[in-house]
């Protein structure tokens, strides 16, 4: 797609994100050799460093046992410019580097592409975005000027369409790649293999088979040093409105017509407007306290105010009023400093009709996302040898032990592939924004509204206690809590 080559342009280059994924990605790309010919990357931030600083900086996160001569080859290709987020003098300077490096890689005109990267907090974004569409996008040219961006794309329905308007302004949408790194995940990317490529899972995905539907997203450490922002959003928004209500787009939307971008955002997007509005009796919000064994609660990091309602913990449930769904909760669950690291999705099947085995454990489908990518189902098997006992067995599809030396790329890296071949399936839209926003919007107003005090659990914890009610009133049969 990058006819040509390109520059890639990473502004926020001496931020987090930049150093712990976006360069990394980068590297990896690089050296599986997927960066098209002629390619180049400029960082941009406002601090003042030498290139090899810069370097520095960022090979510490490149990975332990690197091989040195690629890392300097990658380094290469790598320079730092420094400057102003909202001056125009700043962008020019920045442009006529870029043309430099242009010109020293005798790129024909029509092929200078520049991808640009904000790795951006929300305040300085727009000051950037604009800085580009004024002075280094060409108008007229048949090169190609990409932008990826990346969340919070606002706090609520309002402040999101403020902001696509905002962006439209300056970037068209074909252009725009928001990111939401769970949809680059391997077991993310799978699910429409899963459900689109087996015959046998088609006649059962729907109500009249399956009973809930649980994703889960558990972290075993707090928000710890990142108070400040988590505190303005909560995990509902971190999380929920986000990546996991891409992974139930990916789950129940109906099968698109082709694998384009087009078309998968298009189901996506019907579906979601098939999601009722979630309410506040469908949610239980919880927020850690600190623990015996020294483990500080949420309100004892300085940079959250004292008081906060925040909620560190949630679970909720979407109704789709579709043929499809109706009736079936799809059960959302995430949370910080709980007992355990895990995201997962569990598909629990009705239980067996009829009393010859009825009464038995229920089927379910398991994706475990991380770590350790999984596939396994829940299947009754008659207990071997002299008993007639049934068992609940896993169909196990463990891919560490099922693939031999595979690779699992990183999200970040298969995303940024993505751009550089123009391939926007596994971004996301801007109406599917929208329709996302609509979905969380009344509900998260609400736990403003009336104040309402997250429940304490216990860092380390399974969560709060009301959690196991909130199950059974849903008709969720607990057969391996974890
Ligand atoms: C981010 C959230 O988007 O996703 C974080 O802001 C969260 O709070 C992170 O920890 C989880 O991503 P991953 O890839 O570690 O599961």
């Amino acid at each position: 797609h990058m006819h040509g080559g390109v520059t890639v342009i990473v502004f926020g280059a001496s931020g987090d994100l930049a150093k712990k994924k976006t360069f990394p990605a980068l590297y990896r790309l690089f050296k599986n050799a997927r960066l098209p010919v002629s390619t180049k990357i400029i960082g941009y931030a406002r601090s003042h460093l030498e290139d090899q600083a810069f370097h520095e900086k960022v090979v510490g996160y490149l990975g332990k046992d690197e091989d040195p001569k690629t890392v300097q080859d990658f380094f290469s290709l790598c320079s730092y410019v420094s400057g102003k987020y909202d001056e125009d003098d700043s962008f020019i300077n920045l442009d006529n580097f870029i043309t430099a490096s242009e010109d020293s890689r005798n790129m024909q005109d029509n092929q200078r592409n520049r991808l640009f990267y904000m790795a951006l907090p929300p305040s300085v974004f727009l000051d950037v975005a604009r800085g580009c569409s004024k002075h280094l996008v060409k108008k007229d040219t048949a090169s190609l000027y990409p932008i990826i961006i990346e969340k919070p794309f606002g706090k609520s329905l309002p402040t999101c369409n403020q902001l696509l308007k905002d962006m439209s302004g300056l970037f068209q949408e074909s252009d725009t790649y928001r990111i939401d790194h769970y949809l680059g995940k391997e077991m993310v990317k799978n699910i429409m293999t899963v459900r689109f490529a087996n015959v046998l899972l088609s006649p059962l995905w729907n109500n009249q088979h399956i009973s809930s539907v649980q994703i889960t997203f558990k972290e075993n450490f707090g928000t710890e040093g990142r108070g400040g922002y988590f505190d303005e959003f909560g995990i509902i928004r971190d999380v929920m409105q986000n990546h996991l209500l891409q992974v139930l787009s990916l789950l129940a939307m109906e099968r698109p017509i082709g694998r384009d971008g087009e078309a998968i955002r298009d189901e996506k997007v019907k579906l979601l407007r098939c999601v009722k509005p979630i309410t506040l009796e469908d949610t239980l919000v919880g927020q850690y306290v600190g623990n015996n064994s020294g483990k500080p609660g949420y309100q004892d990091d300085d940079t959250v105010p004292k008081g906060s309602r925040c909620p560190t913990f949630a679970l909720t449930t979407l109704w789709i009023d579709n043929e499809r769904w109706d009736g079936v909760p799809f059960i959302m669950k995430a949370g910080k400093a709980m007992e355990r690291s895990k995201v997962e999705v569990r598909v629990q099947f009705k239980k067996v009709p009829g009393s010859l085995f009825g009464g038995v454990s229920r089927n379910e489908l398991v994706l475990r996302i991380q770590p350790n990518e999984a596939i396994y189902l829940k299947f009754n098997n008659k207990r071997p040898g002299l008993s007639s006992e049934t068992l609940l067995t896993d169909l196990d599809l463990t891919y560490q032990e099922r693939y031999e030396n595979m690779r699992i790329p990183e999200a970040y890296e298969s995303l940024i592939l993505d751009v550089l071949k123009g391939d926007h399936s596994n971004f996301v839209r801007d109406d599917e924004l929208q329709a996302a926003w609509t979905i969380f919007d009344g509900m998260l107003n609400g736990l403003e509204e009336q104040e309402v005090v997250p429940k304490p659990y216990t860092y380390g914890s399974r969560g709060p206690a009301e959690e196991s009610a909130f199950l059974q009133r849903l008709g969720v049969v607990r057969q391996n809590p974890g």
